[in-house]
C-alpha cells in the first residue's frame, strides 16, 4: 500500500484569499524594500563620495539621517519579509521550495553571507559615522553597495531558473551553473539593477530637495533626475531583452492571457516616474516636500512592482520552477541530472487520490456515495494551488466556469483545456490533468455542484439568466463510474 505513495505534502488552502496571494503579498513587499536597500546603498556611496570630494558638511548630515531611516525602515521590513517568504512558500509550495534548495543550496549560503555582511555594514556605518575619518566611511559605503548588489546577483539566478532553465542542458547535467546562468539571468539582472538605480535616484531627490545650499541642491537634483531617467531607459531596454528570452509558452500567455490592464498600469506608472524626473531636471529649483516625494515613490513603485512580479509568476505557469514541476506539485518530466522522474504516468495509472499521502482514506476509492467528497479532494490537489474554490481569492473556479452545472460538459472542458496537448486546445498556462478517468469524473461532478451552489447563492442577490435558471432546475447527473474490473471481466 505505502509503496504506491508519492512524496506529496498537505495542501495549504486559504479560503477566499489563496495561499499564493499570501506569498505574493509578503514577496512583493520584500521585493520593494530589498530593491530600495540596494538602490539606497549605491546612493549612499555616491553621496559620501560627493561629500568627501567637495567637502560638503551638509551632505554628511543628510547621509547620517538617511542611514538611520534606512536602518529603521528597509532593513526591518526587509528582514521580516525575507524569512516570511521562506515560511509561506514552504507551506504553500513545499516541493517548489525543495526543488530550489536541492539546486541552489550553496548559492543561498553565499547569498546569506552577503546579506549578513550587508546588515552588519549598515549598523557599522551608522555607529562609526562620527567616530572615524570620512574617507574610511566612504570606502566602507562602497563595500556596502557592492555586497547589497551581490545579494541581488544571486537571488536573480534562482528566480531566472524558476521561470525556466532555458535549455535542455541542466536537465541532463543537473549542474548548478547550467541552472543559474540561464538565458533569462542577465536581462533580469539588468532590469532589476536599472530599476534600483531609478529607485535610488528618487530617494536622492528626496534628500536633495532638502539641501539648503542652492548650488549644491540644484546640482544634486539634476544628477538624480538624470540617473532616474537613465535607470528607467535602461530598465526598458533590458525588459525588451528579457521578454525575448522567455520560453515559448510564456510568450503565448503574455500575448493572449495577461489582462491588458496589467501592462497599462506598468507603462503608466513608469511614464509618471519619468515625468517626475524630467520636471525636476527642468526646474531644479523646485523645492518639494520630502514626505510627499516618499509617499509618491512608494505608491508609484508599488504600482509597478506588484503587476511586474505578478506577471512573472503568471508567465511561469503551469510550472512553479524549472519547467518540470507543476504549481500543483506534480513532477511533469524526467530530470535525469537530478534523479527526478516524471510522475504523470504513475498518477494516471494508480490514481491521484491513491498516491497522495494526505488524502483521507475514505475517498481513496471512489463510490457513488463519496463521489462529491472525492471530487473535492481532487479539486484541492489538482486545481486549488491556482484556483480558489470559493468566490474570493485567485481565479475562483465558480467565476471561471460560468455556472455550468453539467458534469459531462465540465469533464469535456478538462479533457480538452487540461489535456497537455496543444492540438487538442490545451491552455499554455494550465498543467496536464493527472489521475484516473474516474477521478476526473468525480472532479467534474464536484465542480458542477460547486457551480450549482454558487448559482443558488447568486439567485438571492442577482437575477439569473434563462440558461442559469434552467440549470438550477435540472438535477445534477452523477457520472457513471467505469469500474476498473469491468473491461477485464468483458475480455
Ligand atoms: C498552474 C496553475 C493552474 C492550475 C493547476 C489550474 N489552472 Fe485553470 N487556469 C489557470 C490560469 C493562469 C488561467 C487563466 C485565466 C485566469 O487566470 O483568469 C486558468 C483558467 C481556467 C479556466 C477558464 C477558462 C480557460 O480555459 O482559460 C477554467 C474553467 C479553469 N482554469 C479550470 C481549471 C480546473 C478545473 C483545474 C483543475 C483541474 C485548473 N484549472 C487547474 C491556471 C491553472
Amino acid at each position: 500500500m505505502f509503496t504506491d505513495l508519492l512524496g506529496f505534502y498537505p495542501q495549504w488552502y486559504v479560503p477566499n484569499f489563496g495561499s499564493g496571494y499570501v506569498v505574493a503579498l509578503i514577496a512583493s513587499t520584500h521585493v520593494l524594500f530589498s530593491h530600495i536597500s540596494v538602490g539606497a546603498s549605491f546612493l549612499l556611496a555616491y553621496l559620501m563620495t560627493k561629500a568627501y570630494r567637495g567637502n560638503h558638511e551638509e551632505i554628511y548630515d543628510y547621509v547620517k539621517k538617511y542611514l538611520f531611516t534606512l536602518l529603521l525602515t528597509s532593513y526591518i521590513i526587509g528582514s521580516l519579509t525575507g524569512p516570511g517568504i521562506w515560511f509561506s512558500t514552504t507551506v504553500s509550495n513545499p516541493r517548489g521550495i525543495s526543488a530550489l534548495i536541492h539546486n541552489f543550496v550553496w548559492a543561498w549560503a553565499a547569498e546569506w553571507v552577503w546579506f549578513v555582511t550587508e546588515v552588519a555594514l549598515v549598523y557599522i556605518l551608522y555607529y562609526i559615522f562620527d567616530k572615524v575619518d570620512k574617507k574610511t566611511v566612504m570606502h566602507l559605503s562602497w563595500v556596502f553597495a557592492i555586497v547589497s548588489w551581490g545579494t541581488l546577483l544571486i537571488i536573480v539566478g534562482i528566480l531566472a531558473f524558476m521561470m525556466s532553465p532555458g535549455s535542455e542542458k541542466w536537465f541532463v547535467t543537473g549542474n548548478i551553473m547550467d541552472a543559474f546562468f540561464n538565458p533569462n539571468y542577465f536581462p533580469q539582472v539588468g532590469v532589476r539593477t536599472s530599476f534600483t538605480v531609478a529607485l535610488a535616484a528618487l530617494m536622492g531627490l528626496a534628500v536633495a530637495t532638502r539641501i539648503k545650499e542652492t548650488a549644491l541642491r540644484q546640482d544634486l537634483v539634476r544628477t538624480m533626475s538624470m540617473a532616474g531617467i537613465g535607470g528607467l531607459i535602461f530598465a526598458g531596454m533590458f525588459m525588451v531583452w528579457y521578454l525575448d528570452t522567455l520560453p515559448g509558452r510564456a510568450k503565448v500567455t503574455l500575448d493572449f492571457a495577461i489582462p491588458p490592464a496589467f501592462k497599462t498600469v506598468i507603462f503608466v506608472s513608469i511614464a509618471v516616474l519619468a515625468l517626475i524626473f524630467a520636471l525636476f531636471y527642468i526646474w531644479p529649483k523646485a523645492n518639494r516636500s520630502t514626505a510627499f516625494l516618499i509617499v509618491l515613490m512608494v505608491a508609484v513603485l508599488g504600482l509597478t512592482i506588484f503587476p511586474q512580479e505578478r506577471i512573472r509568476e503568471w508567465l511561469r505557469k503551469p510550472y512553479i520552477a524549472g519547467d518540470f514541476l507543476y504549481v500543483n506539485q506534480v513532477v511533469a518530466r524526467d530530470v535525469p541530472g537530478k534523479n527526478i522522474t516524471n510522475e504523470i504516468d504513475t498518477i494516471d495509472e494508480k490514481g491521484f487520490l491513491k498516491v497522495h499521502p494526505f488524502v483521507p482514506e475514505s475517498v481513496k476509492t471512489i463510490t457513488p456515495e463519496n463521489m462529491l467528497e472525492a471530487g473535492r479532494a481532487m479539486a484541492m490537489i489538482s486545481c486549488a494551488s491556482c484556483h480558489s474554490l470559493d468566490e474570493g481569492g485567485p481565479r475562483p473556479l465558480v467565476l471561471k466556469m460560468e455556472g455550468i452545472t453539467r458534469p459531462d460538459l465540465i469533464y469535456q472542458f478538462i479533457e480538452r483545456r487540461l489535456s497537455g496537448d496543444p492540438h487538442k486546445g490545451a491552455s499554455p498556462y494550465m498543467p496536464k490533468i493527472t489521475g484516473t478517468d474516474e477521478e476526473i469524473k468525480a472532479l467534474s461532478y464536484y465542480l458542477a455542484h460547486l457551480n450549482y451552489e454558487y448559482l443558488v447563492a447568486k439567485q438571492r442577490g442577482v437575477p439569473l439568466t434563462e440558461v442559469q435558471k434552467e440549470q438550477l432546475e435540472a438535477p445534477i447527473p452523477q457520472p457513471e463510474l467505469t469500474q476498473k474490473e469491468q473491461p477485464q471481466a468483458a475480455r
